[in-house]
């Protein structure tokens, strides 16, 4: 029997009777405080009766566990590489120790919580219980309130909450408390209807592979990014058995007839498509295709077009994933005050093996300050289970360069100046994408409006051993640069790059130039779907967390990109940031994908129908 147990028992003796109310058996602690970031202000106290969704994380039974079993079969000289695990190989890793949920569960029954009014993630490791704020205040010794973002967004939160302090090594976070996370999409639109009409060389099969001859820095197409990453004569067959997804947020949804019009144009195959890919809606996410109000769907238009674009007839599913700003705090209502990101995860972590995508593509991401570490650590953890499921996740760099010029402060009331790296793209379990542009040669995506590729080093997840070497070469080019404003032992990112600048795109009916790491993402997942495609016809697994295969061989198949750097944060050295060198580096990590070489590479052979000679 634990410590904590006995403290436990201990208590019951004190109060006398299991059921009596109220009473904390242990005094309450400080659990977890985070800064609120400097955009957020203060307004008001919270309505107490304002309900918000609260979520308890119970610590894992055996998260170490999970973490070797993800390196050992997505390490390419393992011999488990590839056999990835199943929904309930990973379930009974995470599931809480029993002792742990019981003490959760007596405390909440103490606070007059009955196991009725519980709902719990698939593992039982996290357990989600709707509340009003006034509840929520005690049960948590704390004070809710309204915080304003100077956008005008509002929501609910506290910087510090407590718990009975032997529930402290049981509970790794609860939110929403103090996390201030909202991630945006990363698609900057350019241009909505500048362009129209010349589409001719495009729209028909190229017979010319030189990309020269195809590609237009402003205006890349589909037929492009095949020639470009050579993925235009590889036949598909394996369209029955993958899957590749994409993530909506914020009320981002995917246009079927703006997606309909797209393919038509570039895509003439695919068209069907449109029509045709899954909405998995989670949490009331929106799927609506009225008529668009302001810029919605931008992001959303981008992330589906570009997917079918490129892995089409890869079959698509989009998460609708409710739970948006303005977080307009109200009595009684749940509204926008929930953890959408939570919502994803579990509900993806509960789907069954054969319903899991292969990839997933997600274009959102805000500053990794703006979490707290116990939640981004707990979340990033989630993260890995969809890895070592066999899921390759992808998550966009950013479009700020190492940050935003002028807003680059640590959010620790020091106001000391630094770069602001990206979540969940330094969490070291996801594969983080950056973007790049022009061709012969690529080079860094950056635009005088500020967008650059995203990039930088983690404050809180330390480097994994998988890209010790990569980075610690980087490191020794880079010598003192800027060395006092990032952490040189934080995970870098990103890993890999894709073409990110100026994608013609149809959105609100009309042709748009959209760019953005946004862009990359989904174009990254495509291909991989295609390399995962030739796998499973091949006879081999897919591919799943790719980074410890990319840093040991994966890297060969990318191109190097050389020329640009994840320029921003104007306000600290020359504003450039990191600039990209030779081999790896945090602006667009090992390059861009040549599919023909990463198929051979995985030693399968793709069928393809035109005069590529590859075999
Ligand atoms: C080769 O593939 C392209 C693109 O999928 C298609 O348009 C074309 O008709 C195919 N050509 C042959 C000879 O099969
Ligand atoms: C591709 O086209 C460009 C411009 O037309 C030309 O300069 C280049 O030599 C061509 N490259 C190849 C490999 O044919
Ligand atoms: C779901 O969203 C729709 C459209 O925004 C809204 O009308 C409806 O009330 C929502 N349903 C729930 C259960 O929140
Ligand atoms: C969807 O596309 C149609 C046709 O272009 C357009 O009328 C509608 O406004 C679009 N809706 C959204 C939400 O983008
Ligand atoms: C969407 O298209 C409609 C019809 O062309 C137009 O009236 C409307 O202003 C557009 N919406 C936006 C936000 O551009
Ligand atoms: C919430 O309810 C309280 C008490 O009934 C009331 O004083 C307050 O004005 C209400 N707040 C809002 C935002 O409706
Ligand atoms: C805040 O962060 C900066 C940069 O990492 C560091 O130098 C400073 O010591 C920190 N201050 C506090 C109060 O934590
Ligand atoms: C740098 O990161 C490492 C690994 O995450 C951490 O242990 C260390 O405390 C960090 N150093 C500073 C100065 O923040």
């Amino acid at each position: 029997m634990s410590a904590a147990k006995l403290f436990l028992l201990a208590g019951l003796l004190a109060t006398g009777s299991y059921a009596s109310p109220v009473q904390a058996r242990t005094p309450y602690a400080v659990k977890d405080s985070h800064f609120v970031p400097s955009k957020w202000r203060q307004v008001a106290p919270a309505p107490s009766t304002h309900n918000i969704d609260l979520r308890i994380a119970i610590k894992q039974n055996s998260f170490d566990d999970l973490e070797r079993h993800l390196y050992e079969v997505s390490d390419p000289d393992h011999s488990r590489y590839g056999q990835h695990l199943s929904e309930l190989d990973v379930k009974k890793l995470v599931q809480p120790a029993d002792h742990s949920l019981a003490l959760v569960h007596e405390w909440l029954a103490d606070n007059g919580i009955e196991t009725g009014d519980l709902s719990y993630s698939a593992a039982k490791d996290w357990i989600k219980v709707s509340l009003p704020v006034g509840r929520i205040e005690s049960l948590l010794d704390t004070k809710y309130s309204v915080y304003r973002h100077e956008d005008g967004s509002e929501t609910v939160r506290t910087s510090e909450w407590s718990l009975p302090v032997h529930l402290h090594e049981h509970i790794d976070t609860i939110q929403p408390t103090n996390s201030f996370f909202r991630s945006t999409p990363k698609a900057v639109t350019l241009e909505v209807n500048k362009f129209g009409g010349s589409y001719s060389k495009d729209v028909t099969y190229h017979q010319d592979p030189n990309v020269t001859a195809i590609c237009t820095p402003r205006g890349v197409t589909p037929l492009c990014m095949r020639t470009l990453y050579e993925t235009i004569d590889y036949i598909p067959q394996s369209a029955g058995k993958n899957k590749m997804a994409l993530a909506n947020y914020l009320g981002e949804t995917n246009n079927r007839s703006d997606t309909s019009l797209f393919l038509q144009k570039f895509r003439p195959e695919a068209a069907a498509a449109a029509y045709s890919f899954k909405f998995d809606v989670i949490n009331n996410g929106s799927t609506s295709q009225a008529v668009v109000q302001s810029r919605i769907d931008i992001e959303g238009d981008l992330d589906v077009e570009t997917m079918l674009g490129v892995g089409w007839p890869t079959p698509l599913t989009a998460y609708a994933v409710g739970g948006s700003p303005p977080f307009i705090p109200s009595n009684g209502t749940t509204t926008n005050t929930n953890e959408p990101y939570l919502d994803w995860l579990q509900h993806v972590l509960a789907q069954s093996d054969d319903v899991l995508p292969q990839v997933v593509s997600t274009s959102y991401d805000d500053e990794e300050q703006t979490v707290p570490p116990s939640y981004a650590k707990r979340v990033c953890e989630d993260l890995a289970q969809l890895g070592a499921r066999g899921v390759s996740v992808f998550y966009a760099s950013g479009d700020s360069g190492v940050g935003t010029s002028g807003d680059c402060i640590t959010n620790n009331g020091s106001g000391a100046k630094r770069f602001t790296p990206e979540f969940p793209s330094t969490c070291p379990y996801v594969t983080s994408v950056g973007a790049t542009m022009d061709f012969n040669p690529e080079v860094v995506a950056y635009h005088s409006s500020g967008f650059a590729s995203g990039g930088g080093f983690s404050d809180l997840f330390p480097r994994p051993a998988y890209q010790d070497k990569a980075v610690k070469a980087y490191l020794k080019t880079l010598g003192n640069r800027d060395a006092a404003y990032f952490n040189a032992s934080g995970r870098a990112y990103p890993d890999i790059a894709a073409q990110g600048s100026y994608f013609s795109t149809v959105w609100n009916g009309t042709d748009t130039l959209v760019s953005g790491t946004s862009a990359s993402t989904p174009l990254i997942a495509a291909i991989i779907a295609l390399v995962n495609d030739a796998l499973i016809a091949g006879g081999k697994p897919t591919l799943g967390f790719l980074n410890p295969w990319l840093y040991k061989k994966g890297y060969r198949a990318f191109t190097d990109i050389t020329s640009g750097s994840a320029a921003g944060c104007s306000e600290i050295g020359d504003g450039k940031g990191f600039p990209a060198v030779e081999g790896w580096d945090p602006v667009t990590g090992f390059g861009t994908p040549k599919f023909r070489d990463l198929i051979h590479l995985l030693g399968v052979h793709g069928t393809w129908n035109h005069t590529g000679g590859f075999s």
